[in-house]
């Protein structure tokens, strides 16, 4: 099913398919350049992003951005989302049917971006696009590639702040990303 941006966006703004609907103080839809060549994905609202309604602004949205713009790029030239658009409770991981309910938005965000590259930010987002099968400790670092998208597994922000050691391997995953994205935009230009 094909929507338009408009059609998504009000869906996801009166959404009441999971119980995580009934907390929200904001729905958090996701953020960005609706032609990003590149889109991070990450787990679900926290606090803060749940008061402001917009993706990755806490701490670990800081050390996002940091590293988006270590790659040269800028923060709103990308499209950054979550598998479930509503804060779970006292921050825990989405349920399996909250994230069941909530991935036909994020499928209609990919379509309608359509992405070169996608960065899986954590389990949460590994585990709900790429499958159960994929661990991140494992697979990051790795492309695997759907219907013509590159995606990529790595640490999670948060895990970043809590565990200094991810972030060299973190750095290089984002490094392997920006090399990726040069190489299809160059094959796409000829
Ligand atoms: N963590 C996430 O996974 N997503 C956010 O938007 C903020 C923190």
């Amino acid at each position: 099913m094909t929507v338009s941006w408009e059609e998504l966006l009000a869906s996801i703004a009166s959404c009441e398919r999971c119980r995580l609907g009934a907390s929200r103080r904001n729905v958090v839809p996701g953020e960005g350049s609706v032609s990003a060549k590149l889109m991070l994905i990450g787990e679900g609202p926290g606090a803060n992003e749940d008061e402001q309604g917009r993706p990755f602004v806490g701490a670990a949205g800081e050390l996002l951005t940091r590293m988006i713009e270590a790659i040269g790029m800028r923060r709103e030239d990308c499209y950054i989302a979550n598998v479930v658009k509503c804060r779970p409770p006292r921050n825990r991981a989405p349920e399996a049917d909250e994230a069941e309910a909530c991935l036909p938005y994020l499928r209609a965000q990919v379509a309608l971006v359509k992405p070169m590259v996608i960065v899986l930010l954590g389990a949460t987002a590994v585990r709900h696009t790429l499958g159960e099968g994929f661990r991140v400790t494992r697979d990051r670092g790795r492309f695997t590639e759907r219907a013509g998208v590159f995606m990529m597994p790595t640490f999670h922000p948060a895990a970043l702040l809590r565990d200094e050691s991810k972030k060299r391997p973190a750095w290089e995953d984002f490094k392997a990303v920006r090399d990726r994205l040069y190489l299809l935009s160059q094959s796409q230009s000829v």
